[in-house]
Order: C-alpha cells, then sequence, then structure tokens
C-alpha cells in the first residue's frame, strides 16, 4: 500500500486569507465546511485575474480577451471532468451548484422518462435538494417516491433498499456521503445493485468531490452532481455529469442564448451537448475560480485529503465523548465510513445557543437541520449543532471545541 503523506493543516492555513483576520483575538477555528468551504487566494487570484485582464464574455467574442475567456472556461471543464474521472470533458454541464444539476435532470431526464405509477427511489438521509426535485416530479407524474430508511449507526439499511429495488424503479438516487452525519456510502455496489434492478442512478456527490477521491467510472453511476463552493471554489459554480448518450437524449432543460444551432420564429434546433443546457452567459469567474481550486486539491492529493479528514474524525469521535461529558453524537462511530462532519446534541443546551456561544471562543459551528429534516426526523431530533472538518483543520480546533463545549455544558448544567 502507499504510504500516504500527511497533510500540514496549519501550513496550509498560509494559503487562506481569512486566516490572516482576527476574531475576539483569535485565530478563526471555522468548523462548517460542508456548508461552504474557505477559498484559498489561488482561487481568488484566479477570479480577479479574469475580472481584471480579460473578463470577456465565452463562446462569442473572436478577439484576444474573448478568446482567452472561451480558453480558461473550457479548461475549467477539462480540469473537472479529470477530477471527477469523466472519459469526456463534453460530459460536464457547468452549473452553479448540485441543486441545479439535479433539478436540470429532474426536469429534463425525469418529464421525459418518468411517467405515471413509476418508482423513484432515495433515501431518508438526502439533502432537500435530493428529496424536493424528485417530489415535484412525482406529484406532477403521479409517480411513486420511496425512501431507503437508514439505522442507529447512521448507515443506510441494505435490506431496506434491497426490498425498494425489487419494485423496479425507474431512477435511484443517494448521496455518496451524507452532510448531516458524515456518512460515507457504499456507491458502487448501490449502483451495482440499482443496475441489476434495471434502474439509472443520480449521485450526489456533494460532500464526496471535496473530500475524497472520485471517479465517476468507477463509481459507474449514470449522473453525478457537485458544487464548487465546497471545493476551495466560488459560489456559482458547479458541475452535472452524465454518460455522453444519456446527455444527447435529454430535452434542453432552459432556452435562450447559447444552447442553439439555429432559431427560426416557430422552431429552433439545438447545440451539441453540454452546450444544450448552458443557456445563457455562465458564471464564468467562478468556473475558473472552481479551475484553479481543483487543481490546488490535486496538488495536495485527494487520498492526502481523506486520509487527513479520516485522522481528524477518529481523533474527534474519541476526544469529544471522552472531554464533553453529555454529549451525544450522531452517525457512523468509526471514522472508516464517515467524513469529517460530526453532528452532536448535548443534553441541556440547544443547538443555536451551543453555536451562539461557541462564536464567542471565534469557532464557527451550523446549527439547525443543515437542510435534512427528514434526517433529523428520523434521529428523533428536532435540530442539531455540527462541526464539519477540511485541509485547513486542525487537531488544535478539535480541541478548541471541546473546551468551549464543556464550557457550554457547565453554563447550561441542570442543578
Ligand atoms: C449532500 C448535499 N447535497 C446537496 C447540497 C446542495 O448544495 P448546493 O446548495 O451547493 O446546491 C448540499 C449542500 O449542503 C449537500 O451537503
Amino acid at each position: 500500500m502507499a504510504i500516504v503523506r500527511a497533510l500540514d493543516p496549519v501550513a496550509l492555513q498560509a494559503d487562506f486569507p481569512i486566516f490572516e483576520r482576527e476574531f475576539r483575538g483569535r485565530r478563526l477555528a471555522y468548523l462548517d465546511s460542508a456548508a461552504t468551504s474557505l477559498k484559498p487566494r489561488v482561487v481568488t487570484e484566479a477570479v480577479a485575474g479574469y475580472l481584471n485582464n480579460y473578463s470577456a464574455n465565452v463562446h462569442r467574442g473572436i478577439y484576444q480577451i474573448g478568446e482567452e475567456a472561451t480558453a480558461a472556461y473550457e479548461a475549467a471543464r477539462t480540469k473537472i471532468a479529470k477530477f471527477i474521472g469523466a472519459k469526456d470533458a463534453r460530459e460536464i454541464v457547468m452549473v452553479r451548484n448540485a441543486t441545479e444539476a439535479i433539478n436540470l435532470v429532474a426536469y429534463s431526464w425525469g418529464r421525459k422518462n418518468i411517467n405515471k405509477a413509476d418508482t423513484i427511489v432515495t433515501t431518508e438521509m438526502e439533502h432537500h435538494s435530493n428529496i424536493v426535485p424528485w417530489q415535484l416530479l412525482a406529484q406532477e407524474k403521479d409517480a411513486d417516491l420511496e425512501f431507503v430508511s437508514f439505522d442507529e449507526d447512521g448507515t443506510l439499511n441494505q435490506d431496506s433498499y434491497d426490498v425498494l429495488l425489487r419494485t423496479k424503479p425507474k431512477l435511484v438516487t443517494f448521496v455518496a456521503v451524507s452532510n448531516g452525519m458524515g456518512t460515507i456510502n457504499p456507491v458502487a455496489d448501490m449502483v451495482r445493485r440499482a443496475h441489476e434492478a434495471g434502474a439509472l442512478v443520480l449521485v450526489d456527490g456533494a460532500q464526496a468531490v471535496p473530500h475524497q477521491p472520485v471517479n465517476v467510472q468507477e463509481l459507474d453511476c449514470d449522473f453525478f452532481v457537485f458544487s464548487g463552493h465546497k471545493s476551495l471554489g466560488p459560489p456559482g459554480s458547479g458541475a452535472l455529469w452524465a454518460r455522453r448518450e444519456i446527455l444527447e437524449a435529454m430535452p434542453p432543460f432552459m432556452g435562450g442564448g447559447e444552447m442553439i444551432r439555429e432559431v427560426h420564429l416557430r422552431h429552433t434546433t439545438f447545440n451539441d451537448v453540454p452546450y444544450k443546457f448552458e443557456a445563457g452567459t455562465p458564471d464564468i469567474s467562478a468556473a475558473i475560480g472552481l479551475g484553479a481550486a481543483l487543481d490546488y486539491l490535486s496538488d495536495l492529493g485527494m487520498d492526502h485529503v481523506r486520509a487527513h479528514e479520516r485522522e481528524l474524525v477518529e481523533y474527534a469521535l474519541k476526544v469529544l465523548p471522552e472531554r464533553v461529558k453529555t454529549i451525544r453524537i450522531h452517525g457512523p462511530k468509526s471514522g472508516s465510513n464517515r467524513a469529517g462532519v460530526i453532528t452532536f446534541n448535548l443534553a441541556d443546551a440547544h443547538p443555536h445557543d451551543v453555536a451562539t456561544l461557541l462564536d464567542r471562543e471565534a469557532i464557527a459551528v451550523r446549527a439547525g437541520h443543515h437542510c435534512t429534516m427528514p434526517l433529523h426526523q428520523r434521529l428523533g431530533e428536532e435540530a442539531s449543532a455540527r462541526a464539519s472538518f477540511y485541509v485547513y483543520t486542525s487537531h488544535d480546533d478539535i480541541d478548541r471545541l471541546a473546551e468551549a463545549l464543556i464550557k457550554v455544558e457547565r453554563l447550561f448544567a441542570r442543578n
């Protein structure tokens, strides 16, 4: 086995301008990377470079800066394709985020292929963006929407999955890594079984692409989506990957400029994929910034990123229950199938109070349902607090979290 070199998060912090700021006299302990990541200087420089030096539209201007903008935008598409192991950059549709990518599939592929009484299977641990578009489609088409349950240990119940596969669903969709509990799902195995049942598979990779190596050809799924802003890139960047033949058979999602070949007053012919799905001026600077972010992550090595986060999550799973007496941590108990996400409740303090008090110590965590209300209903919690990690997260951040939680516990302790 290859030796995986550890990342040095403290050294990497020098790449992120935000760590130059002081918050209440301290360095920020940013533990909300599952919501969005911080941005390294190479990304902000790439965005500023486009805006300052060649801010022309893409695929239009036959002049130097127009050609430079098109080249940089298309280079970003190629980098995305390479980063997720796509065969061909033409299989990458540039979108603003994972939500837009899922909606694109639901509207375009879904409206054409899902009919009355067809079944769509998803899971109880999905982000709202992988539930609501399917609810809308199922309501419109009078189709069935079914949910794979999850067990006490935060893993999907594979027997319930097999039972649902026997109903011969048309589409199966699930999250690769849960933003609610950090669960890493057995994607390739679940895809294989869904294909055996005759379904196409959409994988929500929003929390996978930033944190572990991804290869869509090895996963063998049919659609794969992610957001750039969680992967060190700017907001407004993201991608839908789908097999070329599937994209080619899909009708357009939005109509307008760029997605056409010829427009007549009464009919239009459409551009080739992926441009058929990229109506209007795209978020050019965000796409270019995402390209820079993926270069940065590739230089670090995604095996190293995963190894670093696994070590951190194992450390947190050990020290938090040892030091914070009333903590309840949800989800898998081991770092082997858990990404860098610790979702928890304290016995006597509401998650919003926890987050507010942590903020006073310059520690940023998320509080609420994290866009996973069904997951929280299943956990029996109205809300939770969530600490999530990335390449710049250090053991010191987790120690600071533990110390601050001990103080919160003392403040709220029932006498
Ligand atoms: C697992 C998962 N899927 C989808 C999304 C939606 O991402 P976005 O808001 O960037 O579209 C998120 C965001 O938190 C997520 O964690």
